[in-house]
C-alpha cells in the first residue's frame, strides 16, 4: 500500500538550519513547501531535493517581516502536516546605538510571523486532529543579553510561547517542539555582525546535526530540545546564578 506523503512547510530554508531541516524531511519522503526571500537558493534546493528523493518541493518567496509576505505564504500553503518556524535573525549591538527599524523587523520575523503561522496552521491541524509544529528558539532564550537585547527577548518569547502551546495542543493531537540551538555556523553570524572566538567555533554544532536532532525530537513529540552537550547545563546555571552576575558575564562574552 502506498501511504499518503506528509507535507511540511519550512520557513528560512534558503540557508543554514532550515536548509538542513528541509533536506532531512525530504529524505523522510515528505513533500515540502520552502520559504525565504532568496529565490535562487530556494530553487536550487528544490531541484536538489526533487531529483534526489522524488518528492514535490514548492518554492514560496516571501518577506516574513511584512504582513503582505505572511498573508501570501498563508494563501499559498494548504493542508500541511508539519510546520517548521525557523526563519529568524539577530543583530549584535547595543539597543540604543542601532536603528530601531531593523530591530522591529526582527520582532516581526522572530515573533509576529512565527505566532501568525502557528495560529493559522495550528488551527488547521486541530481540525484534522494531528500535526507537528517546531519553533526555532535558541539558547539565547534562557538569558537576558546586553549587546543582544532584542534578539534574546524574541527567543525567550518563542520558548515560553512554544512550551505553553505544547500543553494546549497536546490534547488535540498536535505536538509543539521548541528547538534551542547554541552556536551553529550558518549565515546567522554574518547577518548578526558576530565574530565567533576559537572556543565558540569549537563548541558549535554543525547545522546538519542540529537539524537531525531537531527532527528526531519533533517526531517524538518532545516539548523542547537543546542540541550540543556543552549547552545543556545553561538552563540550570541561569537558575542558580544571580542576575547581576549573569548580566555581567553575558555583557563580557558579547563584547
Ligand atoms: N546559527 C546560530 O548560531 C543559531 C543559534 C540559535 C538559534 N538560531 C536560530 O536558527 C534559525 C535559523 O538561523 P540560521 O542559523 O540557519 O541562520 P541563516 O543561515 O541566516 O538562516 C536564516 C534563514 O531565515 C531566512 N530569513 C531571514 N529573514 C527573512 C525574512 N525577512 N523573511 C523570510 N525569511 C527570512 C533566511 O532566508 P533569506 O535571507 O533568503 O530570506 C534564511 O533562510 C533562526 O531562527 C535563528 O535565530 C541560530
Amino acid at each position: 500500500m502506498v501511504g499518503v506523503r506528509e507535507r511540511a512547510l519550512v520557513t528560512g530554508a534558503s540557508s543554514g538550519i532550515g536548509m538542513e531541516i528541509a533536506r532531512i524531511l525530504a529524505s523522510q519522503n515528505c513533500d515540502l513547501l520552502i520559504c525565504a526571500r532568496r529565490k535562487k537558493e530556494l530553487e536550487d534546493l528544490s531541484k536538489e531535493l526533487t531529483k534526489k528523493y522524488n518528492i514535490n518541493c514548492e518554492v514560496i518567496v516571501a518577506d516574513l517581516t511584512t504582513d503582505k509576505g505572511i498573508n501570501n505564504l498563508i494563501k499559498k500553503t494548504k493542508n500541511i502536516d508539519i510546520l517548521i518556524n525557523n526563519a529568524g535573525f539577530g543583530i549584535l549591538g547595543n539597543h540604543n546605538e542601532m536603528p530601531l527599524d531593523r530591530q522591529l523587523e526582527m520582532i516581526n520575523l522572530n515573533i509576529h510571523a512565527l505566532t501568525r503561522l502557528s495560529h493559522e496552521f495550528g488551527n488547521q491541524m486541530i481540525v484534522k486532529g494531528k500535526g507537528k509544529i517546531m519553533n526555532v528558539a535558541s539558547i539565547a532564550a534562557y538569558i537576558s543579553g546586553p549587546g543582544f537585547a532584542v534578539y534574546c527577548a524574541t527567543k525567550a518569547y518563542v520558548l515560553s510561547y512554544s512550551r505553553a502551546l505544547h500543553k494546549e495542543l497536546s490534547k488535540k493531537g498536535v505536538s509543539v517542539t521548541a528547538l534551542c540551538p547554541g552556536y551553529v555556523i550558518t549565515g546567522f553570524q554574518e547577518v548578526a555582525g558576530m565574530k565567533l572566538s576559537k572556543m565558540e567555533k569549537i563548541s558549535a554544532v554543525p547545522a546538519n546535526k542540529v537539524a537531525e536532532i531537531a527532527i528526531k525530537s519533533m517526531r517524538k513529540g518532545k516539548r523542547e530540545v537543546m542540541p550540543g552537550i556543552i549547552n545543556k547545563p545553561l538552563p540550570l546555571v541561569t537558575k542558580i546564578t544571580p542576575m547581576w552576575l549573569q548580566l555581567m558575564i553575558v555583557n563580557k562574552v558579547l563584547k
